[in-house]
């Protein structure tokens, strides 16, 4: 059985490294695998209840009922001072507000990638934490944290062999572990 999984990137930079690795995702994926992005969080207003209380944001439902139709949540997202960039934050508060909550109970992997030598380790502990909230279904392992990102990709596509197929084993693992009920 296929699995459709989207994906979310946490940086809204045109030539963001972490939306290459978004990108390249599908290219990864296992044959029983289908990967589509989502919609740039860079649309979703600031979260706001008074904003909220007029009618939740045509972007944040569009973008919750894709999550909710999915089987799977895949998100790469740049570190921003030791934790998860404010414009993902954002998006996830806003997401967070809607009904039914969409990430609960939802497969939830995570990579991440940065110029420096963590990779991104950080933000994801934080990420992990937000998720608690959630009550998603976080895989535990592989952990994707890329560093040296500027090395390893190439006109918008990782082109770095051994974290494709690093990522790649990731990506196994993910399906194996959504299929499972
Ligand atoms: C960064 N960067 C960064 N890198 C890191 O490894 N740990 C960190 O805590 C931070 N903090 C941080 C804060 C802010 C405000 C910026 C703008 C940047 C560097 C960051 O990893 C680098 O800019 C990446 O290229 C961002 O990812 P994208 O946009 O290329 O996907």
């Amino acid at each position: 059985q296929k699995l459709n999984f989207v994906v979310l990137t946490g940086s809204l930079r045109q030539a963001s490294y972490n939306a290459a690795i978004a990108k390249t995702l599908p290219e990864l994926a296992p044959a029983n695998a289908n990967i589509i992005a989502l919609g740039s969080i860079g649309d979703f207003p600031l979260y706001n209840a008074d904003v909220q209380e007029q009618g939740m944001p045509v972007v944040v439902t569009e973008m919750a009922d894709a999550i909710a139709k999915s089987d799977g949540l895949i998100i790469v997202s740049p570190e921003y001072n030791y934790s998860v960039p404010g414009v993902l934050k954002n998006a996830l508060d806003w997401i967070s507000r809607c009904s039914p909550q969409p990430i609960a109970g939802k497969p939830v992997m995570i990579a991440s990638a940065s110029p420096g030598n963590v990779g991104g380790a950080r933000m994801q502990y934080h990420l992990r934490q937000i998720l608690v909230f959630f009550d998603a279904r976080v895989l535990n392992k592989p952990e994707a944290m890329i560093g040296q990102v500027h090395n390893k990709v190439q006109e918008g596509k990782l082109v770095d062999d051994d974290t494709r197929e690093f990522l790649a084993k990731q990506l196994l693992s993910f399906t194996v572990f959504a299929s499972k009920p």
